[in-house]
């Protein structure tokens, strides 16, 4: 008898449970037992404060559906990945090996993902991207158990060159940290902008994350092109900020960007931010009663104003919140849950937006203008814009 026991396989052990009348505690326990969360995040360094915004909009979207996951309570588990690509695949390991995590949210820097994704695809763990903008996640690598609620990296600066054409910009100077985040802008910028007849005079960049700009800006005062694109974010984006407008080229050229150069930092960067025009998939300043709603809860519940990154972390708890609903919490029905993931719709402050075949979020992008402490938005620089999703195949 004891022997016979032992050679059972799961499956078989699970019928002879099901003959017996036993099958239901078994389901009941694998439907309420606790879930395991994992965030991977950067939590120093240059994007410290973006992990810091997107796990406090997590835990706010999941306490706003009711604090569990399909009935499920969480254990959390956290890991700072200080934006360090080389150490991407071992901390992703360790939530996943060590801590079996059943979700791994992460990250914001895109060659740490690409660790992530190596470890999640190989896993089966469910993933979901609440920033990095890497192509691959959501093109040619794209996963089944990969989803990502912010953008690619070419999506906001695909709606940045036409704006720019139409403002009377002709020769533009492009300046980034020079890894897939920047490169990947570029495309978008690149593209938009020669289409619409502009001509892009110089490519300048430096390595992630040094922040030694004055040789480069020095050459952009020799370029005299008509405007200068650009793609930061976090600290190196305010110390550019304040640097551009030390350099005396504020006034003289004209500063564009992808709308993290001003998210979550116009304080910080203060009156040598006014003026920068910039498109991004949020603006504080959107002017409807969801987004109005969340600004004043966030600020209340987490005493910090909410940014675009906060938004992402937001809607990356509600989409989680909602799928395991769909699923009442039985993550171990993947073939169910990614279905639910991938239908949602999310009442998102940045206005409701839905899931691309690919898995990336397809989204309006606004035109922007720093204006006293607030990104003003001046209109739609983009409609309902999904990423190519170029080379995807699920399956
Ligand atoms: C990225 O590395 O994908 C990245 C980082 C910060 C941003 C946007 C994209 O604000």
């Amino acid at each position: 008898m004891t022997t016979r026991r032992l050679v059972l396989t799961r499956s078989a052990a699970v019928m002879g449970a099901a003959s017996t009348g036993l099958l239901l505690p078994e389901i009941v326990r694998a439907q309420s037992g606790r879930i395991r969360v994992g965030f991977m995040l950067p939590y120093t360094g240059t994007y410290a404060t973006l992990g810091v915004a997107i796990e406090n909009g997590v835990r706010m979207g999941i306490d706003e559906k009711g604090g569990k996951l399909g009935g499920r309570d969480i254990d959390w588990f956290k890991i700072d990945d200080e934006s360090e690509p080389s150490k991407g695949v071992e901390n992703a390991q360790r939530l996943v090996q060590r801590d079996k995590v059943d979700v791994l949210i992460g990250t914001v820097h895109s060659g740490v993902q690409m660790g992530i994704h190596r470890v999640v695809r190989e896993a089966g763990v469910l993933s979901l991207i609440p920033n990095a903008g890497v192509h691959e996640a959501t093109r040619a690598l794209c996963a089944p158990n990969v989803f990502r609620t912010s953008f690619t990296n070419s999506q906001p600066t695909l709606a940045l060159g036409k704006p720019m054409f139409d403002k009377g910009v002709r020769r533009a100077v492009w300046i980034t940290h020079k890894y897939a985040a920047g490169d990947q802008a570029f495309e978008g910028f690149r593209d938009s902008f020669t289409k619409a007849g502009g001509t892009v005079v110089k490519e300048l960049g430096l390595p992630f994350p040094q922040v030694e700009f004055q040789a480069l800006l020095t050459e952009i005062a020799s370029l005299k092109p008509d405007a200068v694109a650009c793609f930061f974010a976090g600290a190196a984006a305010v110390k550019f900020i304040r640097d551009y407008a030390a350099a005396g080229l504020k006034d003289k050229i004209p500063l564009w960007g992808s709308g993290f150069l001003t998210e979550g930092l116009l304080d910080a960067a203060g009156p040598a931010a006014e003026g920068i025009m910039t498109t991004l998939h949020y603006s504080d300043s959107l002017d409807t009663p969801r987004n109005k709603q969340f600004r004043t809860a966030f600020a209340t519940k987490f005493k910090l104003q909410p940014d675009v990154y906060a938004v992402q972390g937001y809607d990356t708890g509600l989409l989680l919140a909602q799928g395991m609903a769909a699923v009442k919490g039985d993550s171990g029905n993947k073939q169910a849950l990614y279905k639910a993931l991938e239908t949602q719709t999310i009442d998102s402050p940045r206005g409701k937006w839905s899931m691309s075949k690919a898995h990336n979020p397809i989204q309006d992008i606004y035109l922007r203008i720093a204006e006293k402490g607030e990104n003003k938005v001046i209109g739609i620089a983009a409609k309902a814009l999904a990423d190519s999703g170029a080379g995807c195949k699920m399956g």
